[in-house]
């Protein structure tokens, strides 16, 4: 069984205290990338023989994602950073509501069960904090590929017919480059009759390290990171020993808390290449960021932070993963920023809780206009989604006296260790039990400042 190495108090009954102002130094290690981890765990399935991921992060989701494929009748074996997962024996095409309910990504074995088995059942994912998360995407694509899917009672059933029961190769247009499109449909056709081609396909790193895995294990796809994808399917695929890419998310949240607290810190490994765009908006606002050998990157903080105006887009465009994280920075910018989510729906949550801590910030849709203010103040606030907690820890390390951070059952599943991570770098916050449900505040509802300012 795999289970996250903590042993602090489980995010839902436990409250993160932090002690702002203190500037952090030295250098944090980055550990792989959640949203690698998940799929290519996914991806194991394709395979026939056992599998060995090295480089896997200390997640919640990463937990659950593996009782997803014990569930499914595969071998799953956990040590330090490396997991075998042994899918010879994958007997199951049937993935359990109770576990796919909490964890969306789990719906990435539709791809994997369909091209193995020839049939799927696997509850939708449903919405979820930051907005709708259809998958009809997905689904357009596998029926383009010659599975007959309905959904029935809240599950996807997708099978194909006909003798031999294998996908058929085929031209998809994605109407919007969905990282969950494009990895389902990539995975489906790498055992698919013929050749796909998957055009306006999603370019991020976490794809492109999902075919290099594929690829490992005999699968032939060309074109991974651009935006035509063509797989041409093969009868099976081999077992491979392979090490996902480190976090850029993780990276890109430790670069921005060092960027707050005006510090200098190292990060590694990172691969530059897969944060220009943070990188880049990192620079406008005023910081100083080298590349250094052995994929380190070092930053140092300049004397101000400059406003900044942003947009979500999918990669290579500013992450929306990213956000919250950059929004909690221009709280204390000298002037005005524009951030603009494009990609979610609903994932601005974090502004009431950032206005709670003394934050100057104006919605208008999917918009936010953030006024820098001179200082932050501490305060109990609660986060609402894996990054939004991100965010409130880092405007917390800049903040003025204590803030006490609730919902870590959030950052859990996809920060691995990053309290210890930030106590390294000298930072001064603890994880305490939660005394009483007294102390679960509530989020606060942002001011929506509509065309009429009320
Ligand atoms: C992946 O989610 C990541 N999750 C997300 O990270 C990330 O925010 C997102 O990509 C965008 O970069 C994992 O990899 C596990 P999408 P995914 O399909 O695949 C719409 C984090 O914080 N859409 O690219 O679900 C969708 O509603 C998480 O680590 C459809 O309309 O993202 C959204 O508005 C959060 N129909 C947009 O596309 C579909 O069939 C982007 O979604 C699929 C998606």
């Amino acid at each position: 069984m795999i289970t996250p190495n903590s042993s602090a108090p489980d995010g839902a009954n436990s409250v993160l205290e932090i002690w702002g102002r203190h500037s952090l130094s030295g250098q944090v290690q980055i550990s792989g990338a959640k949203n690698s981890a998940l799929v290519v765990m996914a991806g194991a399935l394709l395979c026939s023989q056992d599998c060995r991921i090295r480089n896997i992060p200390s997640l919640v989701d990463v937990a659950r994602m593996g009782e997803v494929l014990l569930a499914l009748g595969v071998k799953v074996e956990h040590s330090n950073d490396t997991l075998t997962i042994d899918s010879t024996h994958l007997s199951h095409s049937r993935a359990p509501y109770e576990l796919v309910s909490q964890l969306r990504a789990s719906f990435f074995v539709i791809g994997p069960l369909l091209a193995r088995l020839g049939v799927a059942r696997v509850p939708l994912p449903g919405g979820c904090a930051i907005g709708a998360r259809p998958v009809d995407l997905h689904v357009r694509g596998l029926r383009a590929m010659g599975a007959e899917v309905h959904i029935d009672h809240g599950t996807v059933h997708a099978c194909v017919r006909g003798s031999r029961g294998r996908l058929q190769g085929a031209r998809i247009y994605l109407d919007y480059p969905s990282v969950g499109a494009t990895e389902t449909l990539m995975m489906a056709a790498t055992l698919a009759d013929g050749e796909t081609i998957i055009e306006n396909a999603a370019q991020e790193p976490e794809v492109v390290d999902l075919a290099n895995f594929c690829r490992a294990m005999g699968a032939r796809i060309r074109g991974a990171g651009t935006n035509t994808i063509t797989i041409s399917g093969v009868p099976s695929l081999h077992s491979t020993d392979y090490s996902i890419i480190p976090d850029r998310i993780e990276a890109g949240t430790f670069l921005i808390a060092a960027a707050i607290t005006g510090s200098e810190i190292t990060l590694s490994p990172v691969i530059p290449d897969h944060l220009t765009a943070v990188i880049a908006k990192l620079r406008e606002a005023g910081a100083e960021i080298i590349p250094e050998v052995h994929n380190r990157l070092r930053i140092k903080a300049g004397p101000q932070i400059l406003a900044t105006d942003t947009q979500t887009r999918p990669f290579p465009g500013f992450p929306t993963d990213m956000q919250a994280q950059f929004m909690a920075l221009m709280t204390l910018s000298n002037g005005n920023s524009m951030i603009t989510e494009t990609v979610f729906e609903n994932r601005l949550r974090h502004v009431g809780e950032l206005v709670r801590m003394g934050a100057d910030i104006r919605m208008k849709g999917n918009c936010a206009i953030v006024r820098g203010v001179p200082c932050l103040a501490g305060a109990p606030v609660t986060a609402t989604d894996l990054r939004a907690s991100a965010a409130l820890v880092i405007a917390g390390l800049a903040a003025e006296g204590k803030t006490q951070i609730q919902g870590l059952q959030h950052l859990d599943r996809g920060y691995d260790n990053l309290e210890h991570k930030l106590q390294q770098l000298g930072a001064k916050l603890q994880r305490i039990q939660a005394e009483t449900t007294d102390e679960v505040a509530q989020p606060a509802e942002a001011t929506v400042t509509t065309a009429a300012g009320e």
